[in-house]
């Protein structure tokens, strides 16, 4: 029998219909390493390669690869692969020594259904340094440090315990102005400050607004491709999470698929396809929304970064029947561990979100509010994100540039806006692509991994924003010694 015979049967052993895909990936990997097949230190199959040889998508095997990972079992290692970290076989259960992973295996654990559901997402970790390609950062080394600090010694040297003390739930109230007015002036949304809670990021709000809206079984539509983040707060509530196709004019709305509890979208650039949802469709939404009472959720990740055309305004000021719920995050437009994001409320949702939020964690650190305020205030906000839109403009036709000289095989898809830039790779060669880019230190983030249903395409999201245009050169250079 073959590898990929082995594999199939295993997987066949390990069906049940109470389980899902990913969860039959998992048993079998588990089995695998139970039964000795894959002992200590094993290498598994690439995932485009067991998905191909188990039938299912890559983005399943993937994400079974995570949890495996999460529980213990895995160890994966960026441009080598995955590797079996526990002896189970020999029947000392040792695990290797690594700080990716846990202590313990999870079905030792008795967790929740909803814990179950929660790490079977598999997580979503941003990428934590600088590397040429990583995706969604912004150019760190271009923040005004300087300014930033004497901010920050004003605010202590003002000297108001008030900031030490516990602050507003919803978040400090100058900052809430300050995020009301900007948004009105720059994203046309509707709102006062009292509709707006301050969290401590996109990711945040998306889980809170699972926790508070979302039943097991409920159903959520989502674009395909679509972010990995609100698919996995969605899956941890347990929602049935119908994949909406995307095309030139953003998610196609199929009216005829099962009626949502709530629709979440990235209107203004599609992640990752950057497109831009129709105003037809953005009408049509709001209407069905308001006929089936279904809530929108806009998440408005980096409207801030587009080049060529004016952003499109939010749903959210088009929306008259306040069914829309709209996120934004200061992650990209500042810094990423600054950690404030925020939403906008229909008035309905702001008491219980807002009691929510204090059980969760209670509120944002206030200092970095306080500054963050004083920053949008004074006006250093605005002049902040025109030099950094003139800058990764810059930069993405360097890459554009680069890409087009150097990379043939490399095709852009569709460059109007964002900190990171798809390309079109050749049919079926984005596993082998990446295992040489990787090679050279290169990361190449996967854009077929982002879809949940067939019909993906082979394909990178190149992050470009916080590359210096010598180290997208250099980048390029070396892939274009790469085989396509
Ligand atoms: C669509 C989308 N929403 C939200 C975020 C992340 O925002 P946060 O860091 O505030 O969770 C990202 C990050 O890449 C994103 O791509």
């Amino acid at each position: 029998m073959t590898d990929a015979h082995v594999w199939l049967s295993m997987f066949h052993d390990a069906q049940s219909p109470a389980r899902g895909l990913r969860e039959r990936v998992c048993a079998t990997v588990r089995q695998a390493i139970r039964v000795g097949s894959l002992p200590l230190g094993a290498r598994l199959p690439a995932s485009r390669v067991l998905a191909q040889d188990l039938s299912v998508s890559r983005v399943t095997v993937e994400a079974a690869y995570t949890q495996l990972e999460a529980e213990g079992y895995l160890v994966r290692r960026t441009g080598q692969g995955s590797f079996v970290a526990i002896d189970l076989a020999s029947g000392n259960g040792q695990q290797h020594q690594s700080s990716t992973t846990n202590a313990g295996l999870t079905e030792q654990v008795a967790l929740s259904q909803r814990g179950q559901r929660t790490v079977g997402t598999g997580g979503c970790q941003e990428p934590m340094r600088l590397q040429a390609f990583a995706a969604g950062s912004p150019d760190l080394r271009a923040f005004p440090n300087a300014l930033w600090r004497q901010l920050t010694n004003q605010q202590l040297r003002q000297g108001s315990d008030a900031l030490m003390r516990y602050g507003d739930p919803q978040g400090l109230p100058a900052l809430r102005e300050a995020i009301a007015h900007y948004l009105a002036q720059s994203r046309a949304v509707r709102c006062s400050a009292d509709q707006v809670l301050v969290l401590t990021s996109s990711q945040q709000a998306l889980q809170l607004i699972a926790h508070m809206l979302i039943d097991a079984g409920d159903v959520v539509w989502m674009e395909d491709p679509g972010y990995r983040g609100a698919r996995a707060a969605f899956a941890s509530a347990g929602a049935n999470i119908v994949a909406m196709p995307v095309d030139s004019e953003g998610m196609v709305c199929n009216f005829e698929q099962p009626t949502p509890r709530l629709i979440y979208l990235t209107p203004s650039h599609q992640y990752p396809t950057g497109h831009t949802l129709s105003l037809a469709r953005r009408n049509a939404l709001l209407d069905y929304a308001q006929r089936v009472g279904a809530w929108i959720v806009e998440d408005d990740y980096d409207s801030e970064f587009i080049y060529d055309k004016r952003p499109t305004p939010s749903m959210q000021g088009l929306d008259r029947h306040d069914r829309v719920v709209y996120v934004g995050t200061f992650s990209k437009a500042l810094f990423p561990s600054l950690r404030l994001a925020y939403t906008v409320l229909p008035h309905a949702l702001v008491a219980p979100l807002v009691t929510a939020r204090t059980v969760y964690d209670g509120h944002v650190a206030q200092l970095p509010q306080a500054v963050t305020a004083e920053f949008m205030l004074r006006g250093h906000f605005s002049a902040h994100l025109r030099l950094m839109r003139q800058l990764y403009r810059s930069r993405r036709d360097v890459l554009l540039d680069c890409l087009a000289e150097k990379l043939p095989w490399a095709q852009a898809l569709n460059p109007a806006g964002g900190l990171q830039l798809g390309v079109a790779l050749p049919k079926g060669r984005e596993v082998q692509l990446t295992r040489q880019a990787a090679a050279l230190g290169i990361a190449t983030p996967s854009l077929g991994a982002l879809y949940q249903t067939a019909g993906q395409v082979d394909g990178w999201l190149l992050g470009f924003a916080a590359l210096q245009p010598e180290e997208i050169k250099a980048a390029v250079d070396a892939l274009a010694h790469i085989t396509p």
